[in-house]
């Protein structure tokens, strides 16, 4: 299916593409500051699952940002929509036969840490799955990676360190901290929030830990940030909207697309 989709995509679009970008809520954006655009919407795709989600266009797009090749996925499929986990990673894989070799995935997440303030930007040093499934559950298909891949640098310490020096020559403050994944699509509860936070958690989200699994398994290196669009339940007092946060990605999407420029053209 995985090879399927990607000829369907090259009788497209030509060319090798080094660097994939997952864009989340409200901060799809980005992909209109991409040059020489050229779109694949999902829906064309062969076999590819579409996005449901709100504030996600459902495509990829093909171009070059800061002088490097890149595609974008503008727009992502999340376990709550009810795809299973192998669907979900599709695209990592497709990226991964298109070329892509360094992965910036990007979302919107509550903050857990207290030292957050809505709208910071988080660089993701870590995971923690909780969504209770693992995309790679089933045969292993040795040609993307081994059975039991290593998640030991799921994140990668060398293009997060990239990350913090481009933040710091822009002036953007860049929190740092451990996501952790959950399915939704109900919003966690305040006694799920605590126990997070014993559990080293720093941000709290519905997607990513399963793509950067099979980003991982495939050998890419990954680059993730998480935009901080409310405070996590509980935490303000306040009842948590699906409004907020695509208000907060779309008013900080700016910084966050001015990041990214800065770190694609430093790969
Ligand atoms: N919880 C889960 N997912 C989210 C949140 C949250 O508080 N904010 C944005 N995505």
């Amino acid at each position: 299916m995985v090879e399927k989709a990607v000829e369907y995509i090259k009788s497209k679009i030509s060319g090798e593409y080094e660097i994939g970008i997952i864009l989340g809520s409200g901060l799809g954006s980005l992909g209109d500051k991409i040059d020489n655009a050229e779109y694949v919407d999902y829906a064309d795709i062969p076999g590819f699952p579409v996005s449901t989600a709100p504030g996600h266009v459902g495509r990829f797009v093909f171009g070059t940002l800061a002088g490097k090749r890149v595609m974008c996925m503008q727009g992502r499929i999340h376990l709550y929509e009810g795809y299973r986990p192998e669907s979900i990673v599709m695209p990592i894989r497709v990226m991964r036969l298109m070329g892509v070799n360094n992965l910036i995935v990007t979302n919107a997440a509550g903050g857990i840490n207290e030292s957050f303030d809505v709208g910071d930007i988080m660089l993701i040093t870590d995971h923690i799955n909780f969504t209770g499934t693992n995309c790679l559950i089933g045969q292993n298909d040795d040609r993307f990676g081994v059975r039991f891949p290593d998640m030991s640098y799921a994140y990668s310490p060398e293009l997060g360190s990239i990350a913090e020096k481009s933040a710091e020559s822009l002036g953007i403050k860049l929190q740092k901290g451990v996501y952790v994944g959950c399915t939704g699509p109900s919003y966690e509860t305040p006694a799920e929030i605590r126990a997070f936070r014993v559990l080293g958690a720093d941000a709290v989200g519905m997607s990513t830990v399963q793509e950067v699994t099979a980003a991982n398994h495939c050998g890419m290196k990954v680059l993730g940030f998480s935009l901080i669009s409310n405070k996590a339940a509980g935490l303000s007092g306040e009842r948590l909207t699906e409004e907020e946060v695509l208000l907060i990605g779309r008013q900080k999407s700016e910084e966050m697309q001015m990041l990214i420029m800065k770190i694609t053209g430093e790969l």
